[in-house]
């Protein structure tokens, strides 16, 4: 009894310490400082979009392998509101848990710095 009170004690305090950590820092520990394309934006895309949108399976005829290619569908607004799954897009990746928070806020602060091939 006692070990599943101190466990629930530390369960409880865990989640309401991440709580406020969120709520005052957003997601502290996801580094948006230099994020580029090579190093990190290729990376999520391909874990996470290629099975159904590479040149190979473009599903729903959308190819988002090569820098043009998606940067497309950057330029339109509609790869941030896929993957944010805004009102009015497709939520994607289709079937398949949200990208992570720090996966969206990378790929946003990508975009804001002008979605450069570097
Ligand atoms: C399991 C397959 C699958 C995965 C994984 C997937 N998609 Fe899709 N995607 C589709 C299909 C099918 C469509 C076309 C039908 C639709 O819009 O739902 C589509 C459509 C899209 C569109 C066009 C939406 C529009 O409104 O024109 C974009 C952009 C897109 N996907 C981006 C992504 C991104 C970015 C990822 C990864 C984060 C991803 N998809 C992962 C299957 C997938």
């Amino acid at each position: 009894m006692r070990t599943v009170l101190i466990c629930l004690t530390i369960l409880f305090w865990t989640s309401c310490y991440y709580d406020s950590e969120e709520e005052l820092y957003g997601s502290s520990n996801c580094n948006t400082n230099e994020v580029t394309f090579s190093s990190d934006i290729l990376k999520i895309i391909d874990n996470n979009c290629y099975s159904c949108h590479d040149s190979a399976n473009n599903f729903g005829g959308v190819t988002l392998e090569g820098f043009e290619k998606l940067k497309s569908y950057v330029d339109s607004g509609v790869l941030l509101g896929v993957v944010k799954q805004e009102s009015g897009f497709s939520p994607m990746p289709k079937n398949a848990p949200p990208l992570l928070d720090c996966e969206i806020e990378k790929i946003e602060a990508w975009i804001n710095d002008g979605a450069k091939n570097n």
